[in-house]
């Protein structure tokens, strides 16, 4: 079994096919999924698609380029939508400095970010966290105020040092479609290196589609490719990648255990 433990699929990309998308993961062997808001909006988007679909779960959370969407009544808003069984994670959350270049605006990205980690602890739930060109200060953050949280920083783009940070802390990399892309020189390094209880695989559709599909509409079925490339890179079988990283993925985000208790009623 294969887990997308990124994706977007509340998105206007899949308007028009939803459903099929997620039936062709199945096919595909990827019997769950998890989607992210980064709006409040597509936030209860993604809450109501885990509702609707068994092997669908949510990570509810304002993205940093999305902060203008962020106000005194996000947070009460977001525990609200992360008291559902299937609201699995508070993301995706953290930093973009590649988009956002004021000083002052990086400062409120900051903040938000750690309001909603202290969301995240409030609500017992790990985090899903966005960081793009801000390794740094992302780290650091971490550092000083996640501790006690678990969590993974998703579409992991830094280096292998930073990333030998992020496992000394006990949060995870996920890796997704750049692995395959033949100028990723940083992503095999890291992911050669990475001890395999901290490894998630994620599609972050429709974003991202890895080879041979780049440059189209990513969607979940195709996360079985980055387990392919990761099993080459780490000279593992597609099978062992399959269960190491489906293990890290339920582990995470306790999708075991909820499911163990949906089925108990
Ligand atoms: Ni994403």
């Amino acid at each position: 079994m294969f887990i997308d433990t990124h994706c977007h699929l509340e998105d206007e990309n899949f308007a028009a096919d939803r459903a099929e998308a997620i039936a062709r993961a199945e096919t595909a062997g990827v019997e769950r999924i998890i989607n992210f808001g980064s709006t409040m909006q597509s936030s209860i988007a993604v809450a109501e698609l885990a509702k609707k679909f068994s092997g669908l779960y949510a990570g509810v959370g304002i993205h940093p380029e999305e902060i203008d969407d962020f106000d005194e009544n996000t947070c009460a808003r977001l525990a609200d939508l992360a008291a559902h069984e299937k609201v699995v994670a508070i993301g995706e959350i953290g930093l973009d400095y590649h988009w956002e270049k004021d000083s002052a605006r990086r400062l409120v990205q900051q903040r938000i970010f750690v309001e909603q980690l202290d969301l995240a602890r409030q609500m017992h739930l790990p985090v899903c966290v966005h960081d793009r060109d801000a390794h740094g200060d992302t780290l650091k953050i971490l550092q000083t105020e996640a501790r006690d949280l678990r969590g993974v920083l998703h579409c992991y783009s830094g280096s292998l040092e930073t990333a030998r940070e992020v496992w000394k802390l006990g949060w995870l990399i996920g890796v997704d479609g750049p692995l395959t892309f033949k100028n990723s020189a940083k992503v095999p390094e890291v992911v050669k290196a990475a001890p395999r209880d901290m490894i998630l695989i994620e599609t972050d559709a429709p974003y991202l589609a890895p080879v041979p599909y780049r440059g189209k509409r990513n969607e979940p079925a195709y996360v079985v490719e980055v387990a392919k490339k990761l099993a080459e890179v780490r000279g593992e079988t597609l099978e062992e990648v399959a269960a190491y990283t489906a293990a890290n993925a339920m582990r995470l985000y306790d999708i075991f255990q909820k499911c163990t208790d949906a089925a108990s009623g």
